[in-house]
């Protein structure tokens, strides 16, 4: 049995206002969940959802992160105002702005690297495109992305995610089979052994995220290598996200009991 404490992450996008902020964070103030929980607003919602949420367990995240520290760079947030504001993790490397703010594999490093150099948990999102798949490069595709964006890191005491999100599964409610997914769970964790040694391979949560729901997440929480979900539109309903949180709930209880 999967020995990592399930993590549930919602990824809010360009999405979301004052009112969802509301009920999505109503649903879990006074309630002890043994999974973790985390909800990544945009950058201007994430001050309330703190304020919010003082008195509950739930993490608050941001979708992305300066690759810069500080100075003349419009529009950018770094991971030390994020970690001073009270955030607790960050996506680094997400598909849509690799695709559209061209984010690349270099970029990924140094968010990444800035992320863990401020206590910050950096989640790196990697996962091949439809074309790649069906060329059958999924693993070389992966091999870059994780060599490349996790290259010279350090993460001794430090705590990090890597997201699995096959981009052709993002967004278009098809998401990989349990079985699938938990294949390339296991790739991942081989590349994660060569680059952090077993140890700490072993203790990375690798997330698998691409129209996660209510209905498919058990099953994707059982594969011995997916250790959280990485939920987009279906934490936009509240209702919805609750119960993909419930199932990771169950599963993180068995892990309790079982030691
Ligand atoms: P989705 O998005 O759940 O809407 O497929 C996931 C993501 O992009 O993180």
């Amino acid at each position: 049995m999967n020995k990592r404490v399930p993590i549930v992450i919602a990824n809010w996008k360009l999405n979301g206002g004052i009112d969802l902020l509301c009920s999505s964070v109503a649903a879990f103030i006074g309630k002890h969940f043994s999974a973790k929980i985390a909800i990544c607003p945009p950058y201007i919602y994430m001050r309330d959802m703190l304020n919010f949420l003082q008195h509950s367990e739930i993490i608050v995240g941001t979708q992305n992160v300066s690759k810069y520290e500080s100075g003349a760079y419009t529009g950018e947030t770094s991971a030390q105002m994020i970690k001073r504001a009270g955030g607790g993790l960050c996506l680094v490397g997400h598909s849509e702005r690799r695709q559209m703010f061209h984010e690349n594999d270099p970029s990924c490093n140094i968010k990444v690297s800035r992320a863990l150099a401020s206590n910050l948990m950096p989640v790196l999102c990697v996962g091949e495109n439809l074309q790649q798949r069906e060329a059958g490069i999924t693993n070389d595709v992966l091999f870059r992305q994780l060599h490349d964006g996790l290259a010279d890191v350090d993460l001794t005491n430090k705590e990090i995610c890597v997201a699995y999100e096959p981009v052709w599964a993002i967004g278009t409610g098809q998401a990989a089979s349990p079985e699938d997914a938990q294949l390339v769970h296991e790739y991942i964790r081989s590349e994660l052994t060569i680059l952090f040694g077993k140890e700490i391979a072993e203790r990375i949560h690798i997330l698998y995220g691409g129209s996660v729901n209510k209905t498919n997440a058990y099953e994707l929480l059982s594969q011995s290598d997916i250790d959280g979900l990485l939920v987009g539109g279906a934490s936009l309903d509240p209702e919805h996200f609750m119960q993909i949180c419930l199932h990771a709930n169950t599963h993180a209880e068995n892990i309790e009991s079982s030691k």
